[in-house]
């Protein structure tokens, strides 16, 4: 019979088709609008009007027919190709991964981190004043009037008669004084400048400042808090040593020297065989910056430091040039991964 002929061919055409294209293509074959059982169908017309139901009937059984072994077949092939897919995109899982390469801290955001953590464990504020300052505060406020011979100290780049580029950090002392009143504990890092450019000052470097301001503080306060820095910036060993010294801004002023890490304190190259290194500058704040400040120096006293940072992250690391600093030279950099 001719319907049978149709499935048969059907399935036929369908067991050849190998992938869901090539099997609806085979399916249009029979059921598409250029089909075969849709041009029987179309062939209705022709047929007397009493044979037209039953042959309609016979059509549609044989459509559904169809339909049905398309289907099947069509799960097995789509099945078929899931699992290709699948085994195609296996990944393995024990392959090594990629490495990204990972950047350090620079030396300097380093150290400055490393500062912070220390004082802030001694109950320091952070606070950062701006690096155009005026006059006032870089110089005036801090007991060192227009005339001052230690002006000369630092020779400093002048943007007007009034703003200059900051020489100090200890400029935000007096910007910090005038917002907060005593008991303060305020820590300030930033970029300062100076015309000054060789193997260990260039024009622009760090500094962190430290201002502590009490009922009662003296210079042991100040000589506790460094010992407490020394120990834990180099080695669980160090000391620190005070010598006098000058600043317009404390009285007594000193300079702190740390014993050589390098060495144990014995002396050697880079401690020029004195077994210690200068670190920084401190001494009780002067009375007159108290004044400036509004801050009654016969009831508060107080002590305050600035270090350089590139100082001493050079210490700490070994690193001979301060120029090395701001090259950018990535091995350099690369040093400092933890
Ligand atoms: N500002 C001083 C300098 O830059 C350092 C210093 C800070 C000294 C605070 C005493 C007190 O050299």
């Amino acid at each position: 019979m001719e319907d049978e002929n149709i499935v048969e061919e059907a399935t036929a055409e369908a067991e050849k088709a190998t992938s869901s294209r090539a099997l609806y293509e085979a399916k249009m074959k029979f059921l598409g609008r250029t089909g075969k059982v849709t041009a029987l169908l179309k062939g209705m017309r022709d047929i007397a009007a009493e044979r037209r139901p039953a042959f309609g009937k016979r059509v549609n059984e044989l459509r559904e027919k169809l339909e049905a072994l398309f289907a099947s077949f069509e799960e097995k092939v789509k099945a078929r190709e899931m699992r290709e897919k699948l085994a195609g995109e296996r990944i393995d899982v024990t392959m090594p991964g990629r490495r990204s390469a990972r950047g350090a801290l620079h030396p300097v955001t380093r150290v400055s981190g490393e500062l912070i953590d220390i004082f802030a464990g001694m109950g320091f504020e952070v606070f950062e004043g701006p690096e155009i300052e005026s006059d006032y505060y870089n110089f005036t406020a801090l007991n060192t009037p227009a005339d001052h011979p230690a002006r000369d100290m630092q020779d400093t780049f002048y943007l007007t008669d009034e703003f200059l580029l900051r020489t100090q950090t200890s400029a935000g002392q007096i910007r910090y004084l005038e917002k907060k009143k005593p008991p303060v504990k305020m820590l300030s890092p930033g970029r300062v400048f100076r015309s000054d450019d060789d193997a260990t000052h260039s024009p622009m470097f760090h500094q962190m400042e430290g201002l502590v301001i009490d009922e009662g503080i003296t210079l042991c306060d100040l000589k506790g808090m460094l010992d407490e820095f020394a120990r834990t910036m180099f080695s669980a060993t160090s000391k620190t040593r005070l010598r006098p010294s000058y600043f317009p801004f404390t009285e007594p002023s000193v300079e702190v020297d740390v014993s050589c890490a390098a060495c144990g304190g014995k002396g050697c190259p880079l401690c020029k065989g004195t077994g210690w290194i200068e670190v920084l500058g401190a001494g009780m704040v002067n009375r007159r910056v108290l004044e400036n400040c509004g801050v009654d120096p016969d009831r508060f006293s107080g002590f305050a430091f600035g270090m350089g940072i590139e100082r001493i992250a050079m210490l700490k690391y070994g690193i001979g040039h301060i120029r090395s600093f701001t090259e950018n030279d990535v091995r350099f950099l690369a040093e400092f991964k933890d």
